[in-house]
């Protein structure tokens, strides 16, 4: 917490087992005030985000939170889902029972802009999933940049994609947005894969989690042993299995900036079909080379990129806000 007072936190998700985890955490920890969780296709179809994301508010008893639904697919490419990875329903399948609450009666869109203007202070926008509802929110009402803190976005590799060789997931599900991102104005945060798929729970931790009596931290347990059903998946023995915190880093990052370490680098997305379509390419030259001699500089968005994680650091903190 910087001045002693809560932060306000917008998060836009595609719920998604991390997308949960990370919601888990935003919900309990004291210095994060949660005004408005916006959906958007994208690990599955945005009704089943908005129904995995109501489960997940209702199971860590925060049912009070405005819920939005907002994009069915990206600007231009068709939905491309990760069921393969977050199973059928989006979220493990774990057979939860259906949330009793129902969405707010307004779009993503309108969620953001109302919340945004209405803050008291300006609020840290935390997208975990394709950014097309933010897209979609800074070329429909582009003056809500004037109450925004930071863009604190999961997304986009510095080194090695997940999608493709090059490309993450939120950023290649909806590329063009992704530049509109970067574009925004405000100051914005990458905690992308080079510090996301490191950020993993040791199994003893796991499995004392899955053992618990509390459905919060119970279901943080569960989505933490989760594996994908894809036919190369470990399947190993669930009670000696460790996790990632995926979208929970970001959070995380909110929280405890400190324990990540960036770099403010030029970042631009690569928008040609082919097989770059979809990468972050980021600049960590030391100076401009025979391009920009030859060619002219092109002026990049400067964001402040994670290129490394204090791991023990964040997973103690997730523990500790979770396991209430
Ligand atoms: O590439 C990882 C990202 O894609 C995470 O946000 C995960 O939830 C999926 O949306
Ligand atoms: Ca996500």
């Amino acid at each position: 917490m910087t001045d002693g007072r809560r932060i306000p936190v917008i998060i836009d998700c595609d719920t998604g087992v991390d997308d949960a985890l990370a919601l888990l955490f935003a919900v309990r920890h004291p210095a994060l005030d949660v005004r408005a969780i916006t959906c958007v296709a994208g690990n599955t179809d945005v009704d089943g985000v908005v129904r995995n994301t109501l489960t997940v508010l209702e199971q860590a008893g925060a049912p009070g939170i405005p819920v939005a639904r907002g994009a069915e697919r990206p600007l231009i490419e068709a939905p491309r889902s990760a069921q393969h990875v977050h199973g059928h329903d989006g979220m493990g399948d774990l057979g939860l029972p259906e949330p009793s609450r129902r969405p707010a009666d307004v779009d993503a869109v309108t969620l953001l802009r109302s919340e945004i203007l209405a803050s008291p202070r300006p609020v840290t926008l935390v997208p975990m999933a394709p950014l097309t509802n933010i897209a979609l929110l800074l070329r429909t009402h582009p003056e809500v940049v004037r109450n925004l803190e930071r863009i604190v976005f999961m997304g986009g590799a510095a080194a090695v994609g997940n999608a493709t060789p090059v490309a993450e997931f939120n950023v290649w599900h909806d590329p063009e947005a992704a530049a509109i991102l970067l574009t925004a104005g405000v100051p914005i945060t990458m905690y992308g894969l080079d510090v996301f798929t490191r950020v993993v729970v040791p199994a003893a931790d796991v499995r004392r989690l899955r053992g618990s009596g509390e459905p919060g931290a119970r279901l943080a347990g569960q989505l933490l042993a989760h594996r994908p059903a894809h036919p190369d998946s470990r399947p190993g023995d669930p009670s000696e299995t460790s996790g990632g915190l995926g979208d929970a880093g970001a959070v995380c990052a909110v929280v405890d900036p400190e324990g990540l370490t960036t770099h403010r680098l030029p970042v631009d997305v690569s928008l040609a079909p082919g097989p770059t379509r979809g990468m972050t390419i980021v600049d960590r030259r030391p100076r401009p080379g025979e391009a920009e001699l030859h060619e002219g500089t092109r002026e990049q968005p400067l964001v402040d990129v994670g290129l490394d994680v204090d791991v023990e650091r964040y997973v103690k903190l997730y523990l500790a806000t979770v396991e209430v």
